[in-house]
This record gives C-alpha cells, structure tokens and sequence, in this order.
C-alpha cells in the first residue's frame, strides 16, 4: 500500500454554509494532517492527534505556512471555447453566431481537438481545478478527443456531446438520429470508463428542436447514471426566442421539464433571470445551477443572485463558462462571484463561494460520495496552495486574521502562482514551476 502524509494547514466543506452555521459547514485545522492510502483520503485532521505517532513507512511532506484544500470542482466549461476567450463587443446570441461558432466549426478536425483538448486539461490542474463538467462540440470525435486526454490524466470528468439540430451554421448540426446514435455509443464507449462519466447534453433549447429535447429526455432516462447538462435563462433575448419557439411552454425551465430533461442529474448553466418559481420547480426536481460570474459580466448578460437560488433549496455551484469566462480559476470565479453579489446588494460569504467551488459542485455531479471535499474515504483530489506565492498575496494573506478573510483575500487577489501543486487521486499532476 501507498501512504503519504502532508503536513499544512488544512480547510475544507463539508456542508452548505447557507443550510448550516458557517462553522459546522467548513472545517479548518492551522496545523493539520492529510494522510492519503492508496489515491483516497485515510486520515485529515489535526497534526498533534496522529502525526507524532505516523509510522516509519509513511511518506512525510511538511508544508510550512501552506494550505491544503480540495480540488476545485468547475460545474460549466466548454473545452472547445478556449480560443474565443476575450471576445470584445457582443452579448450572448451574436457572441455565439460571431465567435464560438466558427471556434467550434474546427473541432471536425481531430488533431485539433486533440491538442485542445490537452491545453485545456493542463489549464484546469495549474488552476487548481481537479474535476468538471463540459460542453464538447457537436462532433463526436470532440468528445472522443477530451476522454483520451482526461482517461491519461486520470481526472474525474464529466462531459458530453453537444446535441443541436438547429439554429447553427450546417457544419455544426447534428440530427435526432445522428445525435441519438452519437450519444449512446459514447455512453458505452466512455460511462464509468477510468473517472469519467457522461452528459447528454443539448446546448440550449434555442438550438434543439422538440424532438431532439424529446430524444435528449428519453436517452437520459434509459441511462439513469448519466447527467443532463443544458443552458437556461441566461440572456433577455435567448429567453425572448425560447417564448416564440415554444409557444406551448410556462417558461424557459418548462420547454425542458416537458421533454423530461428537470431531473436531479440535470445541471443548468446561469440561471441569471429564472423566476422563483422555476427556481423552487429546480430545487423540487434536485436539479443544480451553475452560477458562472465571470461569463455573465463579460456578456452583459445580468445579475444572478446566489442568495435567492439558495432560499429557494437549489445546489448552486460556481462555474468559469470558459470562454464567455475570462479565467479558468476557480479562485477568481470566487472573486467575481462576490463582485455580482455587491452589484446586487448582496455581498457572498467566502465560505459560501468556497463551498459552492467544491462540495457543491461535487453535488451537482452527483459525485459527493467521491469528491468535493477531503473526508477519509474520498478520492485525494487536493491542492497545495501557496498564500504568498507573490509579494501582494504574502503582504495581504499575513494581515488576514482569520479563515474567511485569508480566503477573500486568495479570491480577489490569486491566480495560477498561488497553486503551487495539483494532486489528482493522490499523485502529484501539477507543479508550479518558479
Ligand atoms: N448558450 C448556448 N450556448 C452557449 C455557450 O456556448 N456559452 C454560453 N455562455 N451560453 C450559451
Ligand atoms: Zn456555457
């Protein structure tokens, strides 16, 4: 058996700060042990109760002044959408007709997928993002090329291919039947293979017609393993073409609740100007939002809040939406998060952003049995984070008095030199160089 030790401070979620007192949710040891037995979490507590007593065959890491956390977990990125990232001028519909689209015309070529697919990967774990859920492209062979490259990095992944059988240029349409026979195969292909699991995933219902949404529905519920992985509400004049496409739905939650895709494995993307019903309609069915900050700022598309989702009962989980995101931190996703909410009046809780970056994502994958925070038994995805990786993070970090404020601090002010390594089931899948 493999055993390694570290010694650091330690932090973690175990529950949802806004279910629970913030200091029952999130569990922090200033000296602290992770022990880890063979990839998974055996022991994470304090130094002093078994680290004098480890036994000789235990690997010792001490970390002075460093903090171990989770792996994040990103609950909406597109791997395709690195090269639109930074896309001046437009809101979400000409956004996507302007850039993404053509970006994702050129994942018919599979050497380019490939190599996307690997820059992508490599961007997450020097982030410090150890798990996610993403869009490919309409191209089977897209989602081909992200298993390959995350099967070697031995991730736990969850992905999908899109499915839009309108509303897009010809080169990136699929069909009911093509989209039906692309899905199951990958789902035999890919389900359960390594750490990977699957999305059936229609990217929003401007771009799918009622068939394929019923396709989509029926595929999810003859395979009750897989996730369902869509956009919702995100932008006025997406919502605005929804209502006349689907004359017969309530509203935008409902096109997908008629076609059996509001389910507890469905993920929705923003979320940004959803109702309180159809947000209590989510939390009814245990369907997660992906809150993505970033992305909703840089395409204007509005405020969502974070504090009405959760009163509502529904798991929110951060998301960088790369590339309408312009970071792939998960620490930043954190920042702008609490930016949204001072817009709104509604300053975030670190603790909360914290856990809607781990324990809540790992929810919304249906995966916290394994991940999202570093309980014994859990997969070692875990983070060595340097709090003063530069001059400005070691003068700040050193004047915070507490956990909250040492986190606040890390998400407004880190970026990749602040994970100094990346464990990935216990083995090491990143250092920080220099
Ligand atoms: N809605 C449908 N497709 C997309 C996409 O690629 N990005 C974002 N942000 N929203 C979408
Ligand atoms: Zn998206």
């Amino acid at each position: 058996m493999s055993r390694q030790a570290y010694r650091a401070a330690l932090l973690h979620a175990v529950d949802d700060p806004s279910v629970v007192p913030a200091d029952e949710a999130i569990v922090a040891h200033d000296d602290g042990l992770l022990l880890v037995e063979d990839g998974h979490v055996a022991a994470f507590g304090d130094w002093a109760e078994r680290g004098p007593t480890l036994s000789a065959d235990v690997e010792l890491t001490e970390l002075p002044g460093q903090l171990i956390i989770p792996g994040f977990i990103d609950a909406h990125t597109h791997y395709p959408q690195t090269d639109v990232m930074a896309a001046w001028g437009s809101q979400l519909l000409d956004w996507l007709n302007n850039h993404t689209f053509p970006a994702e015309l050129a994942f018919a070529d599979r050497g380019h997928a490939d190599e996307a697919a690997g820059f992508f990967l490599d961007q997450l774990l020097r982030n410090g993002t150890t798990s996610a859920l993403v869009f490919c492209t309409v191209h089977k062979a897209s989602v081909e090329a992200l298993f390959e490259a995350a099967l070697a990095r031995n991730m736990r992944l969850v992905a999908g291919k899109v499915l839009m059988d309108r509303g897009a240029p010809a080169g990136l349409l699929d069909t009911v039947e093509t989209g039906r026979a692309d899905t199951e195969a990958l789902i035999r292909a890919w389900q359960g293979r390594g750490r990977l699991g699957y999305a059936v995933t229609p990217r929003f219902a401007v771009t799918s017609s009622d068939e394929q949404l019923a396709m989509a529905g029926a595929v999810a519920a003859a395979h009750p393993e897989v996730l369902i992985h869509t956009h919702l509400s995100e932008n006025l004049a997406e919502i605005d073409r929804v209502a006349e496409l689907f004359p017969g739905a309530k509203d935008y939650l409902d096109v997908y609740a008629q076609h059996g895709l509001v389910t507890s494995r469905s993920v929705f993307a923003h979320c940004v100007h959803a109702s309180e019903d159809s947000l209590k309609r989510m939390a009814a069915a245990g369907a997660s939002a992906a809150f993505c900050p970033s992305s909703n700022l840089l395409l204007g598309s509005g405020l969502f809040s974070l504090r009405q989702a959760c009163r509502c009962g529904v798991n929110v989980a951060l998301g960088t939406d790369v590339g309408a995101g312009s970071s792939f931190s998960q620490l930043a996703m954190m920042g702008e998060a609490y930016k949204v909410g001072q817009l709104a009046g509604e300053p975030l809780d670190p603790f909360q952003a914290f856990y809607a970056a781990t324990l809540a994502g790992a929810r919304a994958l249906r995966l916290d049995d394994r991940i999202g925070n570093l309980a014994p038994g859990k997969e070692a995805d875990f983070l060595v984070i340097d709090p003063a990786a530069t001059p400005l993070l070691a003068r700040r970090t050193a004047a915070a008095r507490n956990w909250r404020e040492r986190l606040f601090a890390l998400s407004l002010l880190a970026d990749d030199r602040a994970i100094a390594r990346t464990f990935v089931a216990g083995s090491c899948a990143h250092k920080r160089t220099g």
